[in-house]
């Protein structure tokens, strides 16, 4: 969001540095950031990590992974090697005082270096179970005592239910004021999300109508088709629920309802955001199964090709209860959509990868026009998040001969035609936290409502095991009992593509 582009030199401090999302995500952004001018003139990256490693060996690591996981990474080999010059690996162990010792003299040493005292940021990519200890020694040995100049990142999952998350959150304030803490949503940084608040607001034809008035429901898929790769040790303990709901499609789901922002400061979007939140109709445990679907991969086939079960993934218990789908229907109890049942789904190894929003409007109240075979299809207006990214109308018109008969056609808005080189998610995020610009991150209240909502889901499904797992077949579309739950009320999951094919997902 940021438009300012930080220019004082900045510290960045990796923990994780050798891990996972460092080599996929936090380098390759930082080298992108770094080749498109958007790094301060002056920066480092210092790297942590268990390891004994030279900073060149530790730069060839990078340097290999950038090659692979860049998108810019065939463009210009001498300034990736320029960007990776940068970096500066520290062997630290998390448990150890001695190693924030070591930390705190290198970030000295770096700051006579540039001669000013530098912005730090520190990015905590690793396991949850560490920040504890790592925040304790930050306050202890004192690396962050500016708050208008250090910051830190968190990645998800904060905390696993609300009582945690309020633990974590009251641990973290005991070192960093809450302006100081930017917790990380990586669905905030994609460019089609953040679109829909210029889409939403920066056009008068649309908002009139966006409120139950004129909308019948609104369906957030966010449908993967991997499953959990290498990730089965700590998705097991997790689940979809908590994964991808309570973060990701819950902050797609606030960008969808919220009201307008008087600006676009953090504080007025974040305000606005939290407000869906709170407004979302706590459910009771007795109505969780009414209003929820949870499910779980059996082996099949996605694009032609066996897949395993998830019960057979590396790291996941024979007899394993975690969920890998999850549906629901949310009401929102305010003004603006009373009545309006927003479905939310998400799963892996699921027949396509597809994020995306359909908006469907009301039918006419009345028509005398014929539809010919393909029937009467709603007025829709379709968000495609990812991996296509558009925005579709979809309404009817005369189909060309003499009858005056209907059918459905649509306008497309297609990202790729004017940008073929979006930032990925994280660039945008890691440079907003470099600005010191919050609006993409989660604040305390908003973690705290996203938890509060689900609670009850998740203790329910803890206390009642599944009966019926595995329930849907790894490259489809979801256990059938999620067809059903729209089915109740007259609706169905909308295909994100097609107008002619109507009832298909
Ligand atoms: C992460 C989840 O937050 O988001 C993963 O932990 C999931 O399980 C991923 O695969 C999806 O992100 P994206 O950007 O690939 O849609």
């Amino acid at each position: 969001m940021s438009k300012v582009k930080n220019s004082t030199p900045t510290i960045i401090v990796i923990f994780g540095a050798s891990g996972d999302l460092a080599k996929r995500k936090l380098f390759p952004a930082f080298q992108n950031l770094f080749l498109d001018g958007r790094m301060p003139e002056k920066f480092q990256i210092i790297a942590l990590g268990r390891a004994e490693k030279s900073d060149e060996e530790f730069r060839n690591y990078v340097l290999e992974n950038l090659n692979t996981f860049s998108r810019k990474a065939t463009l210009s080999p001498d300034e990736t090697k320029n960007f990776v010059s940068h970096i500066t690996y520290l062997k630290h162990d998390i448990d150890k005082e001695e190693s924030y010792h070591e930390l705190n003299s290198k970030l000295t040493s770096i700051d006579e270096l540039f001669g000013i005292r530098a912005n730090r940021l520190f990015y905590l990519s690793i396991a949850p179970s560490f920040i504890s200890t790592i925040s304790v020694y930050i306050k202890k040995i004192g690396l962050t005592p500016n708050v208008s100049q250090d910051r830190i990142i968190i990645e998800k999952p904060f905390g696993y239910d609300k009582t945690s998350a309020i633990a974590l959150n009251e641990m973290l304030s005991q070192t960093f004021k809450e302006e100081q803490i930017y917790r990380i949503d990586h669905y905030l940084g994609k460019e089609t999300v953040q679109n829909i608040l210029a889409f939403r607001f920066g056009n008068s034809m649309f908002e009139p109508l966006w409120n139950r008035n004129f909308i019948d429901f609104v369906q957030i898929t966010v449908a993967e088709e991997v499953g959990v790769e290498e990730r089965g040790g700590f998705y097991e303990g997790v689940g979809a629920l908590k994964d991808m709901i309570q973060n990701h499609l819950l902050q797609i789901l606030c960008m969808t309802a919220m009201e307008a922002p008087a600006s676009l400061g953090a504080d007025d979007i974040r305000n606005r955001k939290a407000d869906v939140l709170r407004s979302i109709r706590r459910i009771k445990p007795e109505e969780v199964d009414h209003y929820t679907v949870r499910g779980q991969y059996d082996a099949g086939f996605i694009k032609g090709n066996p897949v395993a079960g998830y019960r057979q993934d590396k790291g996941i218990a024979p007899d394993s209860n975690t969920e890998t789908y999850v549906a629901m229907k949310i009401y929102l109890d305010n003004w603006r959509w009373q009545g309006v049942p927003f479905y939310l789904r998400s799963g892996k190894r699921m027949q396509e990868k597809q994020s995306s929003i359909v908006i469907q409007f009301k039918p006419v109240p009345h028509s005398s026009f014929s539809y010919g075979n393909e029937g009467m299809t709603p007025n829709r207006l379709i968000i495609n998040i990812q991996p296509s990214m558009d925005i579709k109308l979809q309404f009817m018109t005369k189909k060309p001969g003499l009858s005056l008969s209907l059918r459905p056609a649509e306008m497309v808005f297609d990202y790729f035609q004017c940008s073929t080189m979006s930032p990925e998610a994280y660039e945008t995020l890691l440079s907003d936290a470099l600005a010191g610009d919050p609006t993409l991150f989660m604040r305390w209240d908003q973690v705290e409502q996203a938890w509060d909502a689900i609670d009850t889901i998740q203790e329910v499904w803890k206390n009642n095991a599944p009966v019926n797992f595995p329930n849907y077949k790894a490259g489809s579309w979801g256990p059938e009992a999620a067809d059903e739950l729209l089915a109740r009320q007259g609706h169905a999951w909308v295909s994100n593509t097609a107008t002619e094919n109507e009832k298909v997902k």
